[in-house]
């Protein structure tokens, strides 16, 4: 995804999928209106902006990629946010009632140090969540025609440097760090065959930016109508198993 808008569009996008997951839990958390929740990794603010309307928390974010919070800073200016570093968070230890972050993990080289420094700014009791991490190991697509985009999708996003199997490796993160109480699981996916789906409006963009190098424009256009014809029945299968997990800082 080239550019801001696009990156937006690709993050709301996801940030629908995962926003009743984050309501839930919240709500296991026992987080109230006024706690104080970093993310970590806003990028352009999508999660950030829902987190905040549906909750009243008093949410803020860091980011390390300044045309993303700029552009974040026009579309959400009363959100506050940050440049800053995922190793190096510019918080106090203690400071926050949690720290979240959504389809951050797999783009760090050292997920667990990262993971530590949010540890650091969490207050003794309060919350660290991964709200999302994919784990296109497990991935299945249907019709039989686009497994072929799906692993090669997987391959362009190690080679992008993501590790494609981070899902799988979160609980042990977590565990890794010393947080307690800790709750891991996988997304669902539900859909009603005969109501066509709303269509994945930056499926095909994704596809054609992680694969642009590796195949033919009339291949990407190909595998783009066998998707477009089978999501139009509701027959289309895309699921990426996604991972979440929450763990409390000790008191
Ligand atoms: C896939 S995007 C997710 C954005 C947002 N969390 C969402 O789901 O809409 C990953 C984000 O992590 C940020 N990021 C990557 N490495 C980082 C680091 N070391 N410190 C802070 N942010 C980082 C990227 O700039 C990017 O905005």
């Amino acid at each position: 995804m080239k550019t801001p808008q696009s990156r937006h569009s690709r993050y709301t996008e996801q940030a629908i999928w995962s926003a009743s997951l984050r309501q839930y839990l919240i709500e296991k958390t026992g987080l109230q209106k006024d706690s104080r929740v970093l993310e970590v990794g806003c990028g352009t603010g999508a999660v950030l902006d829902s987190l905040q309307g549906a909750t009243g928390m008093v949410c803020c974010g860091v980011d390390i990629n300044l045309q993303d919070l700029l552009f974040l800073h026009q579309t959400y200016p009363v959100l506050p946010v940050a440049a800053g570093d995922a190793y190096a968070l510019p918080f106090a230890a203690d400071s926050l009632d949690a720290v979240v972050c959504h389809f951050l993990l797999l783009w760090l080289k050292e997920p667990v140090r990262a993971l530590q420094d949010m540890f650091r700014v969490v207050r003794p009791g309060g919350w660290l969540m991964a709200f999302a991490e994919p784990d296109y190991g497990g991935r299945v697509d249907y019709p039989q025609e686009l497994a072929e985009p799906g692993s090669l999708q997987a391959h362009a996003l190690h080679l992008q440097g993501a590790d494609p199997e981070s899902g799988r490796r979160l609980p042990d993160w977590f565990e890794s760090i010393g947080l307690e109480d800790i709750s891991c699981g996988v997304m669902g996916a539900e859909w009603q065959i005969g109501q066509a789906e709303p269509p994945l409006e930056t499926e095909t963009p994704t596809l054609a930016h992680d694969l642009e190098k590796y195949v033919s424009p009339d291949t990407l256009d190909r595998w783009g109508k066998i998707s477009s014809a089978a999501q139009a029945r509701g027959t289309r299968v895309l699921f990426v198993p996604t991972f979440w997990a929450i763990g409390r800082k000790g008191s």
